[in-house]
């Protein structure tokens, strides 16, 4: 019994550590908003992509710069799957633009 008790501490502990490095690997300010196209704006949430497991230096900083609005997103990126939401966005690692607009580009 005393056993059982021990192993369920260390699996509550292991919980918690697991638990917080998912918080901590969203960006601090939580999401990211693009809003300077005429598509609607695109909200990247860091928590989605954590629970994903993308680490820090998935995209830092060889996809994005550490900084809000550092980035110009354009069409041309979209298609080529390489730079920017489209590395991972491009139908391997995650959803292709094409299609999905809507996943994305919110009225
Ligand atoms: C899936 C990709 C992705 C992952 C993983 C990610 N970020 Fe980011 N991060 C972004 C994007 C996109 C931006 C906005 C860049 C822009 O607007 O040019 C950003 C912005 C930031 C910013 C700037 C926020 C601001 O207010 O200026 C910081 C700081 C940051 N990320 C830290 C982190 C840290 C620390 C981690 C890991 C714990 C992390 N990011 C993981 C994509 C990611
Ligand atoms: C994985 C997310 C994602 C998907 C899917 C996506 N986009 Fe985007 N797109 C973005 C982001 C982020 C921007 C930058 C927006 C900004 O700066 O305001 C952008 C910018 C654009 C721009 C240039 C800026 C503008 O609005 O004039 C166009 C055009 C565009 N997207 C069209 C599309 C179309 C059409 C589709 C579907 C075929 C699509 N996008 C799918 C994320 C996405
Ligand atoms: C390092 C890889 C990676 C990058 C870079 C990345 N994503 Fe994602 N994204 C993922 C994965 C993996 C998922 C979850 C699997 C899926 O939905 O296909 C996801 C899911 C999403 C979703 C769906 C969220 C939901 O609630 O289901 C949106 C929206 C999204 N990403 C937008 C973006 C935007 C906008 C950018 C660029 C600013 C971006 N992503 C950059 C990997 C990435």
């Amino acid at each position: 019994m005393k056993n059982l008790t021990f192993v369920l501490s260390i699996l509550a502990a292991a919980m918690f550590v697991l638990a917080s490095t998912s918080v901590m690997a969203v960006p601090p300010g939580k999401t990211v908003v693009f809003q300077d196209g005429k598509m609607g704006k695109v909200t990247f949430d860091g928590k989605v992509h954590a629970d994903h497991g993308k680490k820090c230096s998935d995209c830092h900083p060889k996809l994005f710069p550490m900084k809000k609005g550092a980035t110009k997103i354009t069409f041309a990126q979209h298609t080529a799957g390489k730079e920017t939401c489209f590395a991972c966005h491009n139908g391997k690692v995650a959803f292709k633009a094409m299609g999905n607009c809507a996943k994305c580009h919110k009225k």
